[in-house]
C-alpha cells in the first residue's frame, strides 16, 4: 500500500462537537481488553498505554471493559475493575496521564453476566448471572437473577458512573454489545423475562434504560453517556436484535429517552450495509433514527475482521473518508490497529501508509 487514500483525510480530522463533549478529530480508541492489570489494578504500564495514544492524537480514548462493583462482573484476575480504593486510584492515575497529553478518557463499564464460567477469578465462588441464567448457547446454568437482584446490579452501574466523573473522565461509556450482561438482557434467546425486564424488544430494553437513568442521576445533565450496542454475539456473528429498521427503531427510542448522548454500533466490517435497500451501515442506521451522533467501528483499515484474531494487512481508508464525507457517522473507533501502534492516527494525519504496520495476534502479549 503506497497511501492511506486517495481521497482528502480532513474529514476525519475535523473537530466534533456535539452538546456535551468536543473532540479534536474523529479518531476513537475502541475498547480493548487487555489483562494487564494484576488483582483488578492499572498500574503505571497501563497508564503509560493509553498515555502514548493521547499524545500521538487520538480524539477519544474508550478504556478497555472495567468490572462494575458486583462479585461476578468479570472474568479473570487481571482485568481491571472499576471499584474499590486501589483500582480506582489506579483509574485516577490514567485519567491524569492522558489529560496530561491533552487527551480525552471514558471507561467502559462492563459486566459479563453468563459469559462467565463458574469458577473463574477473581472471586472462584460467584456464580455467572443472567436475565434467565441461560448461557448464550442456550444452557441453563444457575437461576434467573431476581427482580431485586437486576435492580441491585443497575446500581452498581450508577456508582460506577458516579466514581468516573468524580476521578475526572470525560464521559462513560456502557458497554451493551457482545452478548454480555446488558446484551443479555436485550436478546431473546437470553432474556426469557416476565417481569419488568423481559418481553418485547422494548420491555428487553428495560434494564438498559433503569442504568441509563441511573447513571444520569449520578453525574448530572451535562456529562456524555456513550452507549455501545451490537447485532452480533461472541458466538453468534449472524444475530440480530433488530432484523428491520423498524424494529432497530424501537430498539433505540427508549435508550434515546432514558438519556443516552452518543451511540457506539459494533460491527465487525463497518462498509457493510446494515439492512436492505440502502448502503447505511449500523452507525448510519442509528444515526438517522435516534438524532444522536454515533460511532462507527469495525476492520478500519485492515482487511481482516477482529474476531478471527488472524493477522490482517493495512489497507486503504478511502471507503471510510466516503461515508465520513457523507456524515453517514460522526467517529471512527479503532481497535486493532491501534492496539499495536499507539502513533497510527499520527501517521495517517501524515500520510505515512508505509510505516503502518500489520496486526498480528501476538500483539496481544504486550502493551505496546
Ligand atoms: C484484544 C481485543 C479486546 C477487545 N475487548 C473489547 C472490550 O473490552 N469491550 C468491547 O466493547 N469490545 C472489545 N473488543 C472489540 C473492539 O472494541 C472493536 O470493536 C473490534 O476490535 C473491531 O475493531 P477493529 O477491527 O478496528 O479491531 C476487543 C477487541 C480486541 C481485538
Amino acid at each position: 500500500m503506497t497511501s492511506t487514500t486517495n481521497k482528502s483525510i480532513e474529514p476525519l480530522f475535523e473537530a466534533f462537537h456535539s452538546e456535551k463533549l468536543d473532540l479534536d478529530n474523529r479518531t476513537v480508541m475502541a475498547p480493548m481488553t487487555r489483562g494487564f492489570s494484576p488483582e483488578g489494578i492499572p498500574g503505571e504500564d497501563v497508564a503509560a498505554y493509553y498515555r502514548r495514544r493521547a499524545e500521538n492524537g487520538v480524539g477519544l480514548i474508550v478504556t478497555e471493559g472495567t468490572g462494575i462493583n458486583h462479585p461476578s462482573s468479570v472474568s479473570g484476575a487481571s482485568i481491571p475493575l472499576f471499584h474499590g480504593e486501589e483500582s480506582l486510584n489506579g483509574w485516577k492515575h490514567v485519567v491524569d496521564e492522558v489529560h496530561k497529553a491533552g487527551g480525552k478518557i471514558a471507561p467502559q463499564l462492563w459486566h459479563v453476566g453468563m459469559t462467565r464460567k463458574k469458577g473463574e477469578l477473581p472471586n472462584e465462588e460467584a456464580l455467572p448471572v443472567g436475565p434467565s441464567g441461560l448461557s448464550l448457547d442456550g444452557e441453563q446454568v444457575t437461576e434467573p437473577l431476581t427482580t431485586e437482584e437486576t435492580e441491585q446490579l443497575v446500581e452498581a452501574y450508577a456508582q460506577a458512573a458516579a466514581d468516573a466523573k468524580r476521578l475526572g473522565f470525560d464521559a462513560i461509556e456502557l458497554h451493551g454489545a457482545h452478548g454480555y450482561l446488558i446484551d443479555q438482557f436485550f436478546w431473546e434467546q437470553t432474556n426469557k423475562r416476565t417481569d419488568r425486564f423481559g418481553g418485547d424488544i422494548v420491555g428487553r430494553t428495560q434494564f438498559a434504560v433503569e442504568i441509563i437513568e441511573a447513571c444520569r442521576r449520578e453525574v448530572g445533565p451535562d456529562f456524555p453517556i456513550i452507549f455501545r450496542f451490537s447485532q452480533w454475539k461472541m458466538n453468534d456473528f449472524n444475530a440480530k436484535l433488530a432484523k428491520t429498521s423498524e424494529e432497530l427503531d424501537s430498539f433505540l427510542q427508549p435508550l434515546v429517552s432514558a438519556g443516552v448522548d452518543i451511540f457506539h454500533c459494533s460491527t465487525r466490517r463497518f462498509w457493510e450495509p446494515e439492512f436492505e435497500g440502502s448502503d447505511l451501515n449500523l452507525a448510519g442506521w442509528t444515526k438517522k433514527l435516534s438524532g444522536k451522533p454515533v460511532i462507527s467501528v469495525g476492520s478500519v483499515g485492515l482487511n481482516g475482521e477482529f474476531t478471527s484474531f488472524n493477522s490482517a494487512e493495512a489497507t486503504s481508508l478511502d471507503n471510510l473518508m466516503g461515508k465520513l464525507e457523507n456524515d453517514e457517522f460522526d467517529l471512527v473507533a479503532i481497535g486493532r490497529s491501534l492496539l499495536i501502534d499507539p502513533e497510527w492516527v499520527k501517521k495517517i494525519r501524515e500520510g505515512r501508509a508505509e510505516d503502518l504496520q500489520p496486526f498480528d495476534k501476538a500483539a496481544l502479549q504486550q502493551l505496546y
